[in-house]
């Protein structure tokens, strides 16, 4: 017989365990939704560097609203995901609209479901923040969550469905914020992918996987998808390139870069290597040519994805930048 999942020891461990992360020292909605919107798709510990900088120059909605995305984008850059920045603009836009025209006059609101009305707020995001930030008894699902989950209940393949209903299940009403918290920390520090430490688990006794913990959940299978890009890297004879805003659509939509397509007429151009990208569902696979332009611009002005850092990189290693 398995014993029941022990409440108490898990916040206990939480409270002793959890990681000083800076996001933890502040009780604000808005600040809070940052590290959650971050945490999304950034390990922890880049992630931390992109919220003080965020945090410093939009301490709230309102700073956020009043400024252009691009300079959003820019303190993005290297983060990835872009579209997580677009949407956090539009978002703190319609915040900061008056309650007469579908905003909230500049205040975030508190509850997971007006939260989850706003742009790029899924039921992740509403139910971290408002239980993190507002004390809301919710219970919210990730990676980790679902990991701790399967193996608990030593289930190989769960739905969402039954993640949710484990989670609403077990969830700690009067801190649904710090339970939430120590559910996704003991998945990151503890209950990891790889080699997870159940030795030290707060909540092994309650454990029907931990024999075999790693069999649970069953991998998924990702479909990788390949995608093949050229680019016309060109440089001006003062040695910079020649970068163009990308448009609304895409996953490099609104950052700046050489110019890239499927296909390109690369008559008078020098083909000087292969760059290769991984993104989560996707290779990326660019081959780069070089020629020249009247006028290039100084790429640290402007937000430059990751990928293109690596095609301008190649250009420089090559000694075509002065
Ligand atoms: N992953 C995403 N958000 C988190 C949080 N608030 N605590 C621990 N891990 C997280």
């Amino acid at each position: 017989m398995v014993a029941q999942l022990s409440q108490s020891t898990l916040l206990a461990w939480y409270a002793e365990s959890k990681r000083d992360l800076p996001w933890r020292h502040t009780t604000d909605g808005w600040q809070i939704l940052l590290s959650e919107i971050l945490l999304q798709q950034t390990q922890v510990s880049r992630g931390i560097g992109y919220w003080l900088k965020l945090v410093e120059r939009f301490p709230t909605p309102q700073s956020m609203a009043e400024a252009e995305v691009d300079e959003v984008l820019f303190l993005w850059q290297g983060a990835g995901y872009y579209s997580r920045a677009r949407r956090l603009h539009a978002l703190a836009r319609q915040v900061c609209l008056p309650s007469s025209e579908g905003g909230y006059d500049g205040v975030l609101p508190t509850t997971s479901a007006h939260l989850l009305q706003l742009p790029g707020i899924g039921p992740y995001t509403a139910a971290a923040v408002a239980s993190i930030a507002y004390g809301e008894p919710v219970a919210c699902v990730d990676g980790n969550i679902r990991r701790v989950m399967a193996r608990q209940a030593k289930s190989a393949n769960p739905s969402v469905k039954e993640v949710e209903q484990w989670a609403n299940r077990n969830l700690f009403h009067s801190d649904a914020g710090d339970w939430n918290q120590a559910l996704m920390e003991l998945g990151a520090t503890v209950c990891t992918p790889k080699q997870p430490k159940c030795d030290g688990c707060p909540i092994a006794p309650s454990c029907s996987g931990q024999l075999d913990a790693t069999a649970y959940p069953e991998p998924k299978k990702i479909k990788r998808k390949r995608l093949d890009l050229m680019c016309e890297l060109r440089y001006d004879s003062s040695g910079l390139p020649f970068l163009v805003q990308r448009g609304e659509d895409g996953i490099l939509a609104g950052l700046w870069g050489p110019h890239m397509e499927e296909e390109l007429d690369v008559e008078s151009l020098i083909f000087i290597g292969e760059v290769k990208h991984v993104l989560s569902h996707r290779d990326i696979f660019v081959q780069v040519w070089l020629g020249i332009c009247r006028q290039g611009m100084d790429p640290s002005t402007v937000a430059v994805s990751a990928l293109d850092r690596k095609i301008l990189a190649l250009g420089d290693r090559q000694g075509y930048r002065s």
